[in-house]
């Protein structure tokens, strides 16, 4: 992919001032357009990030959406308000959801189409845990998870699929660069078998995530390897993520 993706996925980690800070300091360096720049700060602050990356070519996107589209969901936020708030991207089914707030395939499934249907570029995150990998079954993990994509009625839309092993988030550990090459190759098979030729090769993405840095994104993204990184921990400092999207320009 000749424009790789980095994404920021900020979590519960910012507060409002700090949020539009970050998202200033990102708007006024104007990182190359080479890149497809997207920022996930959390719900409440969607518009004033939004607001501030106007103009510029960053985009904005959130961290999860309902999985229903509207009435009586006390605290949920839908796909549909998240599109009138200016994001254009969604991060479905993150382990730590998946984890701790009990998503599963069904509920993904229904927020992956929701996302679609309102134009939202869906971010779907997949991964095994460690004891996954250990006994070999990450394949069948991620061929499970993927299983949420099937048919899906992309039209115009885009999908990204974010590989990101349980164990890499946020623990300093993260894939090797055979390992990224080799869970590319397979999504990207699978997306075949889901998607169909047409809409898996010109419409699908196919990024990693996990403790990535500045100093080792090289190792995940390029030819053979990954289209892009879904970046937590060093995507809030501005430094360290301008570091990322300009290590990926060199
Ligand atoms: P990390 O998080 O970069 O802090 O490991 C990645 C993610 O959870 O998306």
């Amino acid at each position: 992919m000749d424009r790789p993706f980095v994404i920021g996925n900020w979590k519960m980690n910012l507060s409002l001032s700090k949020s539009a800070a970050l998202a200033r300091a990102m708007a006024e360096e104007k990182p190359p357009e080479r890149a497809t720049v997207v920022l996930c700060p959390s719900f409440p602050f969607i518009a004033a990030v939004a607001e501030t990356v106007e103009g510029t070519h960053i985009k904005v996107g959130a961290q999860n959406a309902a999985a229903e589209e509207k009435g009586a969901y006390t605290g949920e936020v839908s796909a549909g308000m998240l599109k009138e708030l200016g994001c254009h991207y969604v991060i479905i089914g993150h382990s730590e959801r998946r984890q701790h707030a009990g998503e599963n395939n069904e509920m993904i499934k229904r927020k992956l189409t929701l996302a679609n249907h309102y134009g939202l570029v869906p971010i779907l995150c997949v991964g095994e845990k460690m004891e996954e990998r250990q006994t070999g079954q990450w394949e069948n993990v991620i061929a499970h998870q993927l299983t949420v994509a099937e048919g899906l009625p992309l039209a115009a839309n885009f999908l990204i699929v974010a590989y990101e092993p349980v164990w890499a988030i946020g623990s300093g550990q993260t894939v090797s660069s055979d390992d990224a090459r080799l869970a590319a190759r397979t999504i990207r098979a699978l997306l075949l078998e889901l998607l169909g030729a047409t809409v898996s090769q010109k419409q699908c993405a196919v990024i990693y995530g996990g403790s990535v840095t500045a100093a080792n994104v090289k190792m995940f993204v390029g030819q053979d390897l990954m289209d892009g990184v879904l970046v937590g921990a060093s995507s809030i400092d501005a430094h360290e993520f301008l570091g990322i999207i300009n290590a990926l320009n060199k």
